[in-house]
């Protein structure tokens, strides 16, 4: 198959270089930036330079490939604002929205949003549970969403994968909270967080484009985690003071996102025969092995 990779960063490089092990399908790859030319060069067999928010280069991109995966984000890991969030996945879906019907051999459309459009829906959240976001990111990241259903057609077959919070190498979890040791947090912590391993967004990716999926999929490993118990693990694991939770429930702690009582379901994943290679964090891990806790995520 002719693959596009539009947005190469820690997902996208990751898928490539799978498929590039692989050696079983034509790959195109994208960068918005000259100077990664030279680093993607040996993932792909096709580097090229764009913004996906230019619907020629996108068409360019995109003319002679059957199957295109979005793994596109606002760069870097400093926090983006609502603006910054248009410009990157309305504008870049609005592009292909405008495109798709001058490619008739695109047959297949697989993009990376988040499980954070379901926003304000509680308890245990499906993919049949209608996205209730309210905050600006996650209005953006489900209007998104609706550009790229809108691009469904008979020979067009649409997938979009919601993703938990990623980690894996190079972004390891436990030292981000760690660095919370010692503080005093609004609420009590009790927001769930899903996550999901880069491995198994890769997994997952690739297994989309090869059987051709349509629909939408809820992304995430088999534990979500209370905002309060992976600090908690991770301080105490690490030997630090722990953070002192207010109690107050009726304000969120601070980076919590979901509501109180929200779970994500994976039940789609497994119903589709998905497995994932890491379906627990690390730290969880570590309690049903006490040796696991020592060995780093790979
Ligand atoms: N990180 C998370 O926890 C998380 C959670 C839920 C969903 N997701 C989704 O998962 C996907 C992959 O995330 P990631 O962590 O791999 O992101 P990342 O490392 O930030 O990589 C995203 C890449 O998108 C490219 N990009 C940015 N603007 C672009 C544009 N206008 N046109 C084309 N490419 C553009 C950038 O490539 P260049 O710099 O090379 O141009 C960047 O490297 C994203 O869609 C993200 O929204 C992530």
């Amino acid at each position: 198959m002719r693959i596009a990779i539009v947005g190469c960063g820690y997902v996208g490089s990751a898928l490539a270089s799978h498929w590039h092990q692989q050696a079983q399908h034509w790959l195109r790859v994208t960068t918005t930036r000259s100077e990664r030319l030279v680093e993607l060069a040996p993932l792909a067999d096709d580097v090229q330079l764009l913004d996906a928010a230019d619907p020629d280069q996108l068409r360019q991109a995109l003319e002679t490939t059957e199957a295109a995966v979005f793994c596109l984000a606002p760069g870097g890991s400093r926090q983006v604002d609502a603006d910054g969030y248009e410009a990157t996945y309305l504008r870049s879906m609005e592009a292909v929205a405008a495109v798709v019907p001058q490619l008739p051999g695109l047959h297949q459309l697989v993009y990376t949003s988040s499980c954070s459009v379901y926003g304000e829906a509680t308890g245990l959240v499906d993919e049949t549970m209608p996205p209730q976001p309210l905050e600006p990111h996650p209005r953006i990241l489900r209007d998104a969403e609706e550009l790229l259903l809108g691009c469904r057609a008979p020979h067009r077959r649409v997938a979009i994968l919601r993703l938990g919070a990623i980690y894996g190498p190079g972004r390891e979890l436990e030292p981000r909270f760690r660095s919370l040791a010692g503080s005093r947090r609004q609420g009590d912590g009790s927001s769930l967080i899903s996550w999901i391993h880069r491995d198994d967004v890769v997994m997952a990716l690739a297994w989309a484009v090869e059987q051709g999926f349509d629909g939408l999929i809820n992304l995430v490993d088999d534990e979500p985690i209370s905002v309060r118990e992976l600090v908690d693990r991770s301080c105490r694991a690490a030997g630090l003071e722990p953070v002192t939770w207010d109690g107050d429930i009726t304000r969120p702690a601070e980076g919590a996102g979901a509501p109180t009582g929200r779970r994500i379901s994976n039940r789609r994943l497994r119903e589709l025969g998905l497995e994932l290679q890491h379906p627990r964090l690390p730290i969880l891990a570590a309690l049903l092995d006490p040796g696991a806790e020592l060995q780093p995520p790979s």
